[in-house]
């Protein structure tokens, strides 16, 4: 259910409390009177006049649900009202920003700007009292980037638990994905091509490339083992076999990342293969608990997918030698997941403490993205996979590891490509909160 107008203005409140109390112990930390921080402003092509589309400072919509207005400013200082200097620049080619409105407008002193420039008379008046949170491009007279590493530490490393607002926007963007997520699947069985599949996609979220949170992943047959597939054949295959849809919906800046496979014949045994992977990510999800180490996570997710290549006859090898001697690596190269909110790939993924510090990632997993142990509030996806990737299959061989494999069976699958299954889990203080297969069931 969409939260209504009234809950997120419910919501807001405290979450900007919380905001608030994270600044001041983070300014304190850094040595800081005030946290300021421009919201960005456009990027050009080189040797070139046209503008990359305009991509907020995460640091900036953490603030308020302002995802398109580069040329602002947020102010930040411990006791005060935050200030936000709001950029309605004069100019006729470009529509303008609308007046600030809505639930957050009321918690702010807001000052409407026509120029660039005109920040600098609203920004505190000593600059080398600010800690500056953004890219080297957003300078302005003294007001340059400074992102101290004390205050950058903190905010990241706390950003990785949700406020309840927090969740509530991240639950919308999860509606608004599984609603294309379902169009796309319709599309993919009325044999739609790629591109057309992704049209639909984008037609049901209504939201295109300017807004979703990550490039759609649409591949049918055997480009589902590509992971990052995003090239969309302009033309359906003369085959339908598989379908994998990697793609998610944003919501006032905040993402969802979303996964799901299909098989075109639903008796066959890639049917079979894809409900195993659904029955083991769905166990994994049941983990994502309180005090859980995500990596365990991860080495746990090795060995369900292990089983189930030894279960449908993949592997000639227990699912523990498996794991161990890195078979199952070629069949499951990358990360269970990631912590996802103002960012798909939500940074300080690796943060030890909020003093900074890294936790390593387990050796042999290089393209894990997040080490740290789960807390209350915490948003990360779980997303295991199994591929039939030429590549990684010819490096087993030649690590002398062929033995392993039962490569008849893999003949057999790799005409589908793969299959990756990935919802968004909130970790609570009790049962974990599916965001994405809540609005499945819906
Ligand atoms: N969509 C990119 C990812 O799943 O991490
Ligand atoms: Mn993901
Ligand atoms: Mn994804």
């Amino acid at each position: 259910m969409s939260p209504s107008k009234s809950t997120i203005a419910a919501l807001y409140p405290q979450h900007l409390d919380t905001l608030q109390q994270r600044t001041a112990q983070a300014l304190q930390r850094g040595g800081f009177d005030h946290l300021v921080v421009p919201s960005g402003t456009l990027h050009y092509h080189l040797f070139d006049d046209r503008d990359y589309p305009y991509a907020v400072n995460p640091q900036f919509k953490a603030w308020a649900p302002l995802t398109r207005n580069p040329g602002s400013w947020l102010v930040a200082t411990p006791g005060e009202r935050p200030k936000l200097v709001y950029l309605q620049p004069f100019d006729y080619w470009h529509a303008v920003p609308e007046n600030p409105a809505g639930y957050w407008t009321e918690h702010f002193d807001i000052v409407v700007i026509r120029k660039p420039e005109e920040a600098l008379q609203h920004l505190p008046r000593d600059a080398a009292r600010c800690a500056i949170l953004g890219e080297a491009q957003s300078a302005l007279g003294d007001y340059v980037p400074n992102n101290p590493p004390a205050v950058v530490n903190y905010l990241e490393f706390h950003r990785a638990c949700k406020t309840p607002y927090e969740i509530a926007m991240m639950r919308e963007a999860s509606r608004i994905g599984v609603r294309a997520h379902r169009a796309a699947e319709r599309a993919f069985r009325a044999g739609a091509s790629e591109f057309g599949i992704h049209l639909v996609y984008c037609q049901a979220a209504l939201q295109d490339a300017n807004d979703l949170p990550y490039n759609n992943i649409v591949g049918l047959n055997e480009h589902c083992a590509v992971l990052h597939y995003t090239e969309r054949d302009r033309l359906p295959p003369k085959a339908l076999r598989s379908f994998l849809i990697d793609a998610g919906a944003s919501f006032h800046g905040y993402a969802s990342d979303i996964t799901r496979t299909y098989a075109y014949d639903t008796a066959g045994e890639f049917q079979a293969l894809v409900d195993a992977v659904d029955s083991a990510q769905q166990a994994m999800c049941a983990q994502v608990r309180a005090g859980f180490d995500y990596k365990q996570l991860h080495l746990d997710a090795h060995l369900s997918l292990a089983r189930i290549l030894r279960d449908f006859g993949l592997i000639n090898v227990s699912p523990e030698v498996a794991v161990e001697t890195g078979v199952s690596s070629a069949f499951f190269p990358h990360g269970i997941g990631h912590g996802i909110g103002l960012q798909v790939h939500e940074v300080a993924g690796f943060a030890e403490s909020d003093r900074g510090g890294t936790i390593a990632k387990p050796p042999g997993h290089p393209y894990l993205r997040l080490t740290r142990t789960l807390e209350p509030g915490m948003v990360v996806t779980i997303e295991p996979g199994l591929y039939f990737i030429d590549m990684l299959l010819e490096e087993l061989k030649d690590r002398g590891l062929g033995p392993s494999v039962n490569w008849e069976r893999v003949a057999a699958f790799k005409p589908y490509g793969g299959i990756r299954i990935e919802d968004d889990v909130v970790c609570t203080d009790g049962e974990p909160l599916n965001l994405t297969r809540e609005q499945f069931a819906a």
